[in-house]
């Protein structure tokens, strides 16, 4: 049996999911947008799902958004806020997902002036520089911030961030697709503008994702076509990637405590275990701090072993990742670490956790990863 700890690039599917998943490719057919009972039935299925993400966010069900996923609403969020509101200024962080920062280099090209915060070797975005740069000038600005960093793991201060862009006027975008369905939010506590999420990292299936819109700042569709999803995304409707985020979005919070509660512990254990039997280890991020729990960013010492490690743990059935998914296997260049100053000769690897891995694995995760730093024979 493999050892899967690559949960921060995407989840596997919870089995009730996976079973509301395949009713529904069976049984709901209709198009949503037809009139007969077929396509009601599967248009009110849709609605059922929105209400369900709604409600665990406190949000109203006409903010809520379903997408293709956390890329498509970031897109959306960033590129109407400019087109549809006005925004001539975004103030961001150099450690933000890709699907941002190309964003903004695009909207840049456009004229808006983007502005990134300086942030510090955990990762954690200047506070103080955001309220200063926040106050100067008179632009339209959107802030745009992520709650949690993929890469590692270190979290926002969402709520005072969210203080300071009501102070200042500023819109607030966070990309929250590791937090949602990991962490609470509550949107009505939290004056949030747009935050996205996406299934797969919640146990759900890829392709899906949903933007949430708050009703002071309704945007116009992102992509033109048909009235689905009250006229604001064209496109005939992923019905079943849709029931299938609503369940998963319901199990991870109904389940949120517990399943935080054991992915810690099997995280501080892991923390334990390497710093116990391997040397010279170090820990990236804000990790014993305020981190996402799910993820642990681990630098090795230099070491011809240590520049195969990933495809070594591969080989011997354990999944994890450089950087981030799409840098997996080669995390050189990660943006991210970088940008915290990690020192480039070291190799980095992100584990990242969900409540089906163990402290067994993690026995047996150490004990390789020993076998691959001090063995002769691997490749390499
Ligand atoms: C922080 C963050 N934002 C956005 C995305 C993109 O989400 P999706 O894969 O649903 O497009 C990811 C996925 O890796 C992510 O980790």
């Amino acid at each position: 049996m493999r050892i899967y700890l690559d949960n921060a690039a995407t989840t596997p599917l919870s089995e009730e999911v996976i079973e509301v998943m395949v009713d529904c490719l069976r049984d709901l057919y209709g198009n949503p947008s037809s009139i007969h009972a077929d396509g009601r039935q599967a248009r009110a299925a849709i609605e059922k799902a929105r209400k369900t993400v709604a409600n665990y966010l406190n949000a109203s069900i006409g903010e809520i958004f379903f997408t293709s996923g956390g890329t498509e609403s970031n897109n959306m969020a960033l590129k109407c806020a400019v087109r549809d509101l006005g925004v001539t200024r975004i103030i961001s962080s150099p450690i933000e997902h890709h699907c941002v920062l190309h964003t903004l280099e695009s909207l840049e090209k456009q004229g808006v002036e983007v502005v990134l915060l300086p942030v510090d070797q955990r990762g954690r975005v200047s506070i103080s520089a955001l309220e200063k740069t926040i106050q100067q000038g008179d632009k339209k600005t959107l802030v745009s911030l992520m709650h949690a960093n993929n890469e590692i793991g270190t979290l926002l201060p969402l709520h005072r961030v969210s203080q300071i862009c009501e102070q200042y006027g500023a819109y607030l975008h966070s990309d929250t697709v590791q937090t949602t369905g990991h962490f609470p939010i509550d949107v009505e506590k939290t004056r949030i503008h747009f935050l996205s999420g996406s299934a797969h990292k919640f146990h759900g299936a890829k392709g899906c994702g949903f933007i949430y819109i708050n009703g002071d700042a309704m945007l116009k569709p992102f992509i033109d076509g048909g009235s689905q999803e009250r006229n604001m995304r064209g496109g005939t409707e992923n019905i079943a990637g849709i029931i299938g985020l609503a369940k998963a979005f319901e199990l991870a919070n109904d389940h949120m405590e517990h399943r935080r509660q054991h992915i810690s512990d099997v995280r501080q254990y892991f923390i334990d275990q390497l710093q116990e039997n391997l040397e010279d280890i170090q820990f990236n991020g804000d990790y014993d701090g305020d981190s996402l729990y799910t993820v642990l960013s681990v630098s090795f010492p230099q070491s011809p072993k240590s520049d195969l490690l990933l495809l070594n743990l591969d080989i011997m059935g354990i999944s994890a990742s450089g950087g981030s998914a799409c840098s997996s296997g080669a995390e050189a260049g990660s943006h991210v670490l970088s940008a915290i100053g990690t020192d480039p000769k070291r190799k980095t690897i992100r584990f990242s956790f969900s409540h089906n891995n163990t402290k067994a694995e993690i026995d047996q995760v150490v004990a390789k990863l020993k076998t691959v730093v001090t063995t002769k024979q691997l490749v390499g």
